[in-house]
């Protein structure tokens, strides 16, 4: 069966809707700014049309990016852009956050996640790589901040201004307690996936992957060793830093660059930070650790101005409790680790002593502006034979973020029946509609088990009326590439999105696998798009 079928049978590309051709807009090399002027017919006047009228696009295997008929893209950024005499844009761009200035501007902070060697410095590094290789991957990740403005209907950023800042792997940032780690200050800030923006509007970027760089330290018979990946990026060799140093949540004061990082909020594989208020009116950070059978964390602060002080937990979702991590609150944890801050360091293991449920794979965690009801993404576990995905829903007790009990289910099982492949990035627009980005990995997707799919997209799931729940794909992503960190601008008219990594399973530099999205023979560059259109207006609304 192929998948266009199966889409058919669920009316996958007619979504309430009549009368709109099959259209679908290619977003492609030299055509991306003059292809952007397709709109649908939609009016506000149309009565047959509702509030989301629109149609689906098939998935694509083609080297653009493709939108649903209704939707135009811009480019905002592209890796290396200049922003200053000193300042450049980063490698592949991940998660985006938008601080207003003011009516039509303000500061993007775009996480940088990781380096692709070849296309940076022209040699693989597979044997040996030298100094000036490292550093320049260095200065590539870490966040971006970027002063953008609406002008001549476009986002364009402005060059020069004295906003436009870069912390990358090289950018001292201190732990926020006073001697946290013998009193070090780590050196960088990397493998920066997803993220969030606190109440009081700083910006929190999320230290993923960092063992790729560092190594992870593990303990045998109680002795401290580093393990290293020798196939992966091997800064190390020429900085040796502790990994103790990554693997925390950093958070940044866009207007100023100062930033530290969160001890409170645990070291792991850090995906996403969310930040809702609970019903007292403190924050409460959801956070997913992305590897096989790890968990799904949340921090309930004790303060309601700082994510400083308070109490980390981590999901039973067996048993619907939030567990304490905390060794004064549980004996087993106080005799496991002498200080909080080795249990901080090494969360991961406090977590598993607890018996925390094990998930496949924990992506971003989105919380819906309507009820308060919790999404996870569980993009997927190979390790455990699960392919595709599903996207958690958990109902705290109360409907307060920070109760000790929940309650969940599959909100989206990944498949064929619902056209999703493994879910990653999410976020609700001011309707309470979700979208979904996928992340089928470059060397996996258009293969089996993934070939129906054909490229990650992004996804549009209505959350009422009589499509709710179900998956709309609305964009299709360039050769390789992932679609990533989906965030509204203020007014909600425009989705920012990263199109990060594409072309990223090239071995050649004279024969790239994408050339997204300058064309012909060019190199692929990550970049970010703005998208708008009369259909995300509708949906939005006036
Ligand atoms: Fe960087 Fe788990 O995605
Ligand atoms: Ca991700
Ligand atoms: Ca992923
Ligand atoms: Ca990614």
């Amino acid at each position: 069966m192929e998948i266009e079928n199966s889409f058919n049978r669920r009316e996958f590309l007619t979504f309430m809707g009549k009368g709109l051709a099959a259209l679908s807009v290619p977003i492609s090399a030299s055509s991306l700014l003059q292809a952007c002027s397709f709109s649908s017919n939609l009016t506000k006047e149309d009565s047959f049309l509702e509030e989301y009228n629109f149609q689906g696009i098939y998935p694509s295997n083609k080297d653009s990016l493709i939108l649903a008929n209704g939707l135009r893209a811009r480019i905002v950024l592209k890796a290396g852009d200049l922003l200053s005499n000193q300042v450049s844009f980063g490698y592949n761009n991940d998660h985006i956050q938008f601080f207003t200035l003011a009516k039509n501007e303000g500061l993007l902070c775009v996480n940088h996640e990781y380096p692709h060697t070849l296309f940076q410095t022209g040699s693989d590094g597979k044997k040996s790589k030298t100094r000036e290789q490292v550093i320049t991957e260095m200065r590539s990740l870490g966040v971006s901040v970027v002063h953008v403005k609406f002008e001549n209907d476009q986002w364009k950023p402005i060059r020069n201004s004295t906003y436009n800042r870069r912390l990358d792997g090289l950018t001292k940032i201190p732990f926020d307690k006073k001697g946290f780690f013998h009193g070090e200050t780590p050196v960088g800030t990397i493998g920066n996936c997803a993220g969030g923006k606190t109440p009081w509007n700083t910006y929190l970027t999320c230290e993923e992957n960092y063992d790729v760089y560092y190594g992870e330290i593990k303990f045998i018979n109680g002795k401290r060793v580093i393990q290293q990946q020798e196939d992966k990026f091997r800064w190390y060799k020429e900085f040796p830093h502790p990994p103790e140093h990554y693997g925390w949540v950093v958070e940044i004061d866009p207007l100023t660059g100062k930033a530290k990082k969160l001890t409170g909020l645990g070291r792991f594989a850090h995906e996403g930070a969310t930040v809702v208020l609970s019903k007292d009116g403190y924050p409460v950070v959801y956070m997913g650790d992305d590897a096989s059978s790890q968990f799904i964390y949340k921090f309930v602060s004790n303060d309601k101005r700082s994510l400083e002080n308070g109490t980390l937990y981590v999901a039973d979702t067996e048993n619907g409790k939030w567990l304490a991590l905390d060794r004064d609150m549980n004996p087993k944890l106080g005799s496991a680790f002498k200080t909080q801050e080795e249990l901080l360091i090494r969360t991961r293991e406090a977590a598993a002593l607890l018996g925390a449920t094990p998930q496949d794979r924990p992506e971003d965690i989105e919380v819906s502006p309507i009820d308060g009801s919790v999404y996870v993404a569980l993009t997927k576990d190979a390790k455990k034979d699960n392919y595709y995905g599903a996207i958690l829903k958990i109902i705290e007790a109360n409907d307060d973020a920070a109760s000790k009990q929940f309650s969940s289910s599959i909100f989206l099982l990944g498949g064929e029946k619902s056209a999703v492949a493994c879910p990653d990035n999410m976020v609700f627009d001011k309707k309470g509609n979700l979208w979904i980005t996928t992340d089928m990995s470059g060397d996996a997707m258009n293969k089996p088990p993934y070939e129906k799919f054909k490229n990650n997209g992004l996804f549009f799931v209505p959350m009422h009326g009589p499509k709710a729940g179900l998956a709309f794909q609305v964009a299709s992503a360039p050769i390789e590439a992932e679609l990533t960190g989906p965030c509204f601008s203020a007014d909600g008219k425009t989705l920012f999105l990263s199109v990060q990594h594409p072309g990223e399973e090239t071995t050649d530099l004279s024969a790239p696998t994408s050339n997204w999205p300058d064309g012909g023979n060019s190199l692929p560059k990550p970049s970010v798009v703005a998208i708008s259109g009369d259909l995300l207006d509708t949906i939005i609304g006036e």
